[in-house]
This record gives structure tokens, sequence and C-alpha cells, in this order.
């Protein structure tokens, strides 16, 4: 099962879902992100961590791990999530927490990162799956594609399309990956 976790528009999560992925989970940093409300829609549970209402980051963050844990969530996808996630987050998920990234990284991390190739004058920025750790966009890379700069005007729309496809496939074989783990486990115990 996976846990979704968002912050805005949804997009990446509407993909997921379009997808027919299994999500059992979707929670949000900030009440008015409009991905609530499309996970509703799907008929997806959801909870709201706001930092507000904790006494620190990492206290929230225990607090989403186990209710994602409660919802039986094994892989947890950061889907336009704006919060670095802490380590006793990442604990709970050792490798199995996925971000998606408007840039080939290493370069552009951050929150600007469409912007910052446009401004940088490359010919070429993309899009990265990666696993997540306590860094701002670190992590070993899954799956990058790159995409074309120009032209600028239909930069973003092209960048997303991609995200949109790469994301949803990186997360089934991941799933598929689990599964197999599980199974020969299982059998290597029996
Ligand atoms: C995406 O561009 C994603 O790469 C970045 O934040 C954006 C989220 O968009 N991390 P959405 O909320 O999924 O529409």
């Amino acid at each position: 099962m996976i846990g979704v976790l968002v912050s805005g528009n949804g997009s990446n999560l509407q993909a997921l879902i379009d997808a027919g992925l299994p999500i059992s989970g979707v929670a949000a940093n900030r009440k008015d992100a409009f991905a609530l409300q499309r996970a509703r829609e799907a008929g997806i549970p959801v909870a709201v961590f706001g930092l507000d209402c904790h006494a620190s980051r990492e206290e929230r963050d225990r607090m989403m791990a186990t209710w994602l844990e409660e919802h039986g969530v094994e892989i947890v996808v950061l889907a336009g999530y704006m919060h670095l996630v802490t380590r006793p987050f990442l604990v709970r998920f050792p490798n199995r927490v996925v971000n998606v990234h408007p840039s080939l990284l290493p370069a552009f991390p951050g929150l600007h990162a469409i912007e910052q190739a446009i401004d940088a004058g490359v010919a070429e920025t993309g899009v990265t799956v990666h696993l997540v750790d306590e860094g701002l966009d670190t992590g070993p890379v899954l799956r990058q594609e790159a995409v074309v700069v120009a032209p600028v005007e239909t930069l973003e729309e092209r960048i997303h399309a991609v995200e949109h496809r790469l994301l949803p496939e990186v997360v089934r074989s991941l799933i598929n990956e689990t599964a197999t783990f599980a199974t020969t486990t299982s059998k290597e115990i029996s």
C-alpha cells in the first residue's frame, strides 16, 4: 500500500490515482491543499498534520508515520510535499520514501527548479524520481528523464507531463520489488 504526502495542487497525486495504484492514505501539512480534495473524491482517507498542532517537526513526523502505518502504508510518495521529512519519519520507512523533482538532480534542488534552469540558460533540464534522505532533494536517484528547455513558454507543462508518467511507473516497480522481496523472504522462512 502507498501513502502520499502533499502540500498543494496534487496533480502528481492525481496521476498516481489515475494509474490505479493502491493508495491507502493521503496526508498534508496544510488543510487548504487542493490535493486533499482530489483524495476525498477518490475515496482515499486523508489527514492533516500542520506544524501548528505539534511541539516539533520530529513530533509531527512521528504522528504522521504512525497514521500511515495504521493505514497499511509500506511506500511513501512525496508528491509536491513542501516540507523536509525528518529522521524519525525516515527510519519508519527505510529506503521506501520517494520524491519527484522538476530538474535533473543534483542540478537545481529546492523550490524554484524550473525557473532556475531557465535563468541558468541550460539547454536541457528534466525530472528526477529519487529516494528521500534528510537533505533537500538529495538521496539516490531512481529514474531521470531529460526535457529540452525551449520553448520556455511550455516548459512547465512539459515537465509536469513527464512527472505524471514517470512517478507512477517508478512507484509501480517499487511495489513489485517490495512484493517480490516479501514473497522471497516468506519462502525462506517457511
Ligand atoms: C511538482 O513539480 C513536483 O515535482 C514538485 O512539486 C510539484 C508538485 O505539483 N516537487 P503537484 O502538487 O503534484 O501538482
